[in-house]
This record gives C-alpha cells, structure tokens and sequence, in this order.
C-alpha cells in the first residue's frame, strides 16, 4: 500500500522489519512522555524484537508514515479481546516532530478502509480519557464514544480514565 493525497508530503505503505527501530522510537516516545499508551516502561531492544515478533505471528497490519525516507508515524490494526469476537483494534502514534500535519487522519483513514475490506463491522479504540488529540483525531474519523473505564491503569503516579470509542464498518 502506498499512496499520496494532493499537498501530502508524506507516503504510507505497509511496515516491515526494518521500520521496527524507527517505529519502537515513536512508541517509546509516548511511553515515556505521554499517557497515550498504559505501558510505562520502554521497550530495550530485545523486547522490541519480541514484540514486533508476536504481532507478526498473529498477523497483526502495521502500516507506517514515511517522509523522505523517515518514519513519521505508524499504526497498526489488530484483534479486540480474543478469537470470536469481530471486532478489530487501532493504535496510532505520530512523532512529536510531525504532529497536526494530518499524518494521524491519514494513517487511521488507511486502517479504517482496510478494517473494512476486511469484512469487520466495527472497529474501536482504547484511548486515555484525557487525550484530546487521540479522542479528536476518532471523533473526526466517525467514531463515537461507547463508555469510560474509570481507574483502569495507573501510570507516572497517577490513575488513568480510558475511554472506548466505536466506528461502524456498515456500507
Ligand atoms: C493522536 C495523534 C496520533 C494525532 O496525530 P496527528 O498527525 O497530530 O493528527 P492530525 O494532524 O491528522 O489531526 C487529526 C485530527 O485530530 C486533531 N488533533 C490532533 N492533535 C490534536 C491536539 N493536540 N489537540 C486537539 N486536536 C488535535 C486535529 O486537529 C484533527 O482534527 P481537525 O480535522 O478538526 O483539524 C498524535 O497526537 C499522537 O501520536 N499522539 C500520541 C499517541 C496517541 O495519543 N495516539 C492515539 C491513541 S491510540
């Protein structure tokens, strides 16, 4: 998958191995400077390893930013709970340096289509309460606030609120 938008800088295409680094970079990022994600402790090189592992045995679609040949952002669609359930998951995470340039909304549109062409009817996220730009960037995307998991994680000290948002895949 690459493709490009008129006045759009950048290009996304499906992630390989060799965007791990640049991709455990970003994430790394906002584990430790954000509570966008619950994980607390960052990733050393072999636990990235691992995890980019796990998530290619289970068929996970990581698809990734790229500006003049840098990774800007990824995100990734991946199974909500367990087997049984049709319900698919996003993560998207943009680097600081290339925030408010539509790289979100680009990356979650392309998982959108794809969670779509797939056959799911509805894709949902997990997203800190208190995140305005991650709860922005669905709202913009169509995706509607299901409920607040009230002192679900604790992070930096603090307890964190998540909410779940929805999207209907329905034609
Ligand atoms: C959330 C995130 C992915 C947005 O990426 P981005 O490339 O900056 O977003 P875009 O430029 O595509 O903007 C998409 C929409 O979100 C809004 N938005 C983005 N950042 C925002 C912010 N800090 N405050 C308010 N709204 C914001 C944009 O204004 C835009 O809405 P608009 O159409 O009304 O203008 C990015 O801030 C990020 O990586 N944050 C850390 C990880 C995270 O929170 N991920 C989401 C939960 S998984």
């Amino acid at each position: 998958m690459n493709a490009t938008s008129p006045g759009q800088t950048f290009t996304v295409r499906t992630a390989t191995r060799t965007d791990m680094p640049a991709i455990v970079g970003i994430y790394n990022w906002a584990i430790n400077q954000t509570f966008a994600t619950i994980d607390a402790e960052p990733l050393s090189a072999e636990e990235a390893t691992e995890w980019w592992d796990e998530h290619a045995r289970r068929g996970t679609y990581t698809l990734v930013a790229v500006e003049e040949g840098d990774v800007i952002g990824w995100a990734r669609l991946m199974p909500w709970k367990q087997q049984g359930y049709q319900v698919v998951e996003d993560h998207v995470y943009v680097d600081p340096l290339y925030q408010r340039r539509g790289v979100g909304r680009e990356l979650l549109a392309r998982l959108i289509e794809a969670a779509h062409s797939s056959g799911y009817r509805t894709i949902v996220a997990s997203v800190a309460a208190d995140n305005v730009a991650g709860l922005r960037l669905h709202e913009r995307l169509g995706f509607e606030v299901v409920g607040t998991l009230r002192n679900a994680a604790h992070k930096f000290n603090r307890w964190m609120d998540i909410t779940l948002v929805q999207r209907s895949l329905d034609a």
